[in-house]
């Protein structure tokens, strides 16, 4: 029986300066800015130039210790979720533990691609609520320009690069903080959304590379389906558990693949579209970075109040897919 809940104290966001808009991709493939923005919502992403995921990730907790105001030494534990850590290992956690001077803390990686971020959110809870840890930062982040194809129109207009972080702290305060979650996976939906070469199952090579087996690969129509189905799903499922009814949901922060699948996941969950996060249109798909970096800007930008209930949803490669039920508790940076 836990004697704490955890809650999020901070949050903060990294994306890179450079922005890759719809008109540059029309130059390097057979699309055009009308097709991107009606099929998917995405007008452009942002790519970074030089470095590697870790430095994204660290971008996002510097911005969230900075509100928080506390010192890299203060942290406990680094949950990094990304699928595009700087190398296999060591760990992206240990490289960004060793950048931001988090010299107490121990910390890992974690695989779910989309979902990675509930995935990683709902592990950090665990140690707070378990009482081994006070303070843990769950990072989101994923260079995916690294392993996107730019002479593949199905997949390269889709993606971007970004970090975003939250940090958990315990509260005594049993009514607000991380609520519940419902998080999901199927292996058989592998083969339809992966990245084959590198592993151990198909070591690099010289055909490795000349298969493109480096990239991401992606039946787009076939996700779709699945994803749709799999978001309203989940997403509808925490709300009954819940007992709320679309008017007790504040926001809905939904992962951003595609805007049609985020509409219909509002749809199911009765939400106006004014209740969505929505930032698709600047950044694309950005993996586990997408719900951390919204729920950043959208408290930069002093729209959430303590109280509200919001749903974080997700699905992605795996398959893998989630729900999870905040009740925020972050003061708004404004008030
Ligand atoms: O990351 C988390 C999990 N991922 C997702 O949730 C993504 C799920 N899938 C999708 O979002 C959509 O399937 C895509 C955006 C990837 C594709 O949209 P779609 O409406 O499913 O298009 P489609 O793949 O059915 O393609 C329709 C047509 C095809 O042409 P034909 O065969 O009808 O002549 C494609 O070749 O659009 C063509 N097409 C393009 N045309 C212009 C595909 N990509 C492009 C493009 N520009 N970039």
């Amino acid at each position: 029986m836990t004697t704490r809940r955890a809650t999020i104290t901070a949050v903060g966001h990294y994306v890179p300066g450079k922005v890759l808009t719809n008109a540059e991709l029309e130059k390097m493939v057979d699309t055009n800015d009308e097709w991107i923005r009606t099929r998917t919502g995405i007008s452009e992403r942002r790519i970074l130039e030089q470095g590697a995921t870790s430095d994204l990730a660290v971008g996002a907790i510097e911005s969230m210790l900075a509100h928080r105001k506390i010192e890299a030494t203060e942290i406990d534990i680094i949950i990094v979720a990304t699928v595009t850590p700087d190398m296999f290992f060591p760990a992206t956690a240990c490289v960004v533990q060793d950048k931001i001077g988090a010299s107490k803390a121990w910390g890992f990686d974690l695989s779910a691609a989309c979902s990675g971020f509930l995935y990683a959110l709902v592990a950090g809870a665990q140690f707070i609520e378990s009482g081994t840890a006070n303070k843990v930062v769950v990072v989101g982040a994923d260079k995916m320009s690294s392993i996107t194809d730019y002479s593949d129109r199905n997949t390269c207009i889709l993606f971007g690069d970004a970090g975003g972080a939250v940090l958990l702290e315990p509260s005594d305060d049993f009514s607000s903080g991380i609520l519940d979650h419902r998080l999901y996976c199927d292996g058989s939906g592998g083969s339809y959304l992966h990245m084959k070469g590198g592993g151990s199952l198909n070591p690099p090579t010289h055909e490795t590379v000349d298969k493109r087996m480096h990239y991401i690969f992606q039946d787009g129509k076939a996700v779709f389906k699945v994803a749709v189905k799999g978001m309203a799903d989940v997403s509808a499922e925490i709300m009954e558990r819940n007992n709320l009814k679309s008017e007790d949901v504040s926001w809905l922060v939904p992962h951003q693949a595609n805007l049609r699948i985020v509409d219909a996941t509002a749809d199911r969950m009765g939400l106006d579209r004014s209740k969505v996060m929505i930032n698709i249109d600047k950044y694309g798909n950005t993996t586990a970075a997408t719900i951390p970096l919204c729920l950043s800007e959208w408290w930069l930008a002093g729209k959430l109040r303590q109280g509200q209930n919001i749903v974080l949803s997700s699905f992605g490669a795996g398959y893998t897919w989630g729900a999870v039920l905040i009740k925020w508790s972050l003061e708004n940076r404004k008030g």
